[in-house]
């Protein structure tokens, strides 16, 4: 099986790496199909490479990779939206088989290029796209399939996680933390992606659509970064049993005609699996009728354990040739499904509010709670040493709605000096 890789970066690198440096237990393993480095696509010709590749193996032409009758399977490492996505697209219509690691495309584009695939009669894997290492698709793909997946918890995000761990630990505020995260090369130069949840959202996307076997766009998946969290948020979290964690969650309502799908900053209580998920670490919980729970850990980046998963999916895709069995119909998305919107999903809450330290104040903003149907969980009040305190209250589950507008007229009561934070409650 002829492979025709795109990008030798950090998981590209690692890829080429595994094919040149252990063919013979790759063979094996493959059902005695031989897994041959045909041709690396790069940008940059020139660029010093940590793993060698022979130098006639490389080009700079699309064409060499993407037109080559030679090549059986592309590998596309190479990320972004395009041209990786015009590329995978090429590749297909070309009758080659597929494997990516990219989150991005598959996101905004799966089910049109499984589409594809299906009329070329040719196969798209991509286990690496969803927490690097961890084996994911294909334990929805092989081993799930019995159940219906009822919900989908996540920590998928390894800067996020590294980032919130330092803040609960060290008492970092957020910038430090991602200084340190950086140097630690747990964080781009650019974090936004990471920070701001988009990451996450791509992957919840990704496992929702193949969980819950509906099409779940990226753009359906409410997104709130952990750009707000405080240090000082930690503290009450742990004092009410709590661990503070980005989490990404996908639930489907009974009956499986709507689906939630968000990614939060959200307090986990001490006890479940991903309160204890530390560092760059990914955890996924998925909950399934006939299983229960299962939990999935491990490295949800790097390159090695990123080209685990590629390479898992290349061996998969030779058995599979040498079987004859390429090309099973593994996901369906049913169209109509629906994803509901944030304002009906019904959460619990954690809101810091600073409040004047006179009579009255918590009487203001009981009632307001009462009038909104939003009932109290727990509520602790701060000394401070000026003239105001600190009150921070949990709530019993209510619809998101609800909860904003408790939000939006605490804040605005004259006994109210700021709602301080905002977070909800797993
Ligand atoms: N890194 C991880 O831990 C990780 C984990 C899970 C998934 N992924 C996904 O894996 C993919 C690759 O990530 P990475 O970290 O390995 O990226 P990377 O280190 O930036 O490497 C990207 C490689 O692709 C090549 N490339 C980029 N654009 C190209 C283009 N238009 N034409 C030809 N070659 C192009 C680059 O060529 P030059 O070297 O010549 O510049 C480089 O070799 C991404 O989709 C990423 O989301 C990464």
């Amino acid at each position: 099986m002829r492979v025709g890789l795109i990008g030798l970066g950090t998981v590209g690198g690692q890829v080429a790496d595994r094919l040149l440096n252990h063919a013979e237990p790759l063979r094996r393993r493959s059902s005695g199909v031989e897994l041959i480095l045909h041709r690396v696509l790069v940008r940059d010709l020139q660029k010093k490479r940590v793993v060698q590749v022979p130098s006639e193996m490389l080009t700079d032409d699309p064409a060499r990779v993407l037109d080559d009758p030679e090549i059986d399977v592309v590998v596309e490492l190479a990320g972004g939206e395009e041209p990786a996505r015009g590329y995978l697209e090429r590749a297909l219509r070309n009758r080659k088989h597929v494997v990516t690691a990219n989150k991005l495309v598959l996101a905004r584009h799966g089910p049109e290029l499984l589409e594809l695939a299906g009329e070329m009669n040719v196969d798209v894997y991509f286990e690496a796209a969803v927490g690097g290492g961890i084996p994911l698709i294909s334990t929805f793909k092989v081993d799930l399939l019995a159940n219906e997946i009822e919900r989908i918890l996540a920590v998928i995000n390894g800067t996020t996680n590294f980032v919130l761990g330092r803040m609960a630990n060290a008492g970092a505020e957020l910038a430090e933390a991602v200084a340190e995260a950086q140097a630690a090369g747990f964080a781009e130069a650019d974090p936004t992606q990471d920070l701001g949840g988009y990451d996450a959202a791509y992957k919840i996307a990704i496992l929702a659509s193949i969980g819950f076997g509906a099409r779940v766009h990226p753009d359906l998946v409410y997104r709130e970064g952990i750009e707000g969290v405080r240090a000082v948020d930690f503290r009450y979290a742990r004092e009410l049993g709590y661990e503070l964690k980005l989490v990404a969650v996908a639930t489907r309502e009974p009956g499986g005609h709507r689906v939630e799908a968000r990614v939060h900053p959200a307090l986990v209580p001490h006890g479940h699996p991903l309160a204890s998920v530390e560092g760059a670490a990914n955890a996924v919980y998925i909950e399934g009728d006939l299983v229960g729970g299962v939990l999935l850990q491990g490295q949800g980046a790097g390159g090695r354990p990123t080209a685990s998963s590629v390479v898992g999916d290349l061996i998969e895709l030779a058995r599979s040739i040498r079987r004859q069995v390429q090309n099973r119909a593994a996901f369906e998305f049913d169209p109509m499904v629906q994803v509901v919107p944030m304002a009906e999903v019904m959460t619990r809450a954690y809101l810091r509010c600073r409040v004047a330290d006179r009579p009255g104040v918590l009487a203001a903003i009981f009632q307001v709670f009462g009038e909104e149907g939003v009932s109290i969980a727990s509520a602790i009040q701060k000394e401070s040493d000026d003239r105001s305190a600190e009150f921070v209250v949990t709530t019993h589950p209510a619809s998101d709605a609800a909860l904003q507008r408790t939000r939006a007229r605490i804040a605005e009561l004259d006994v109210v000096v700021a709602v301080n934070s905002f977070l909800r409650v797993l």
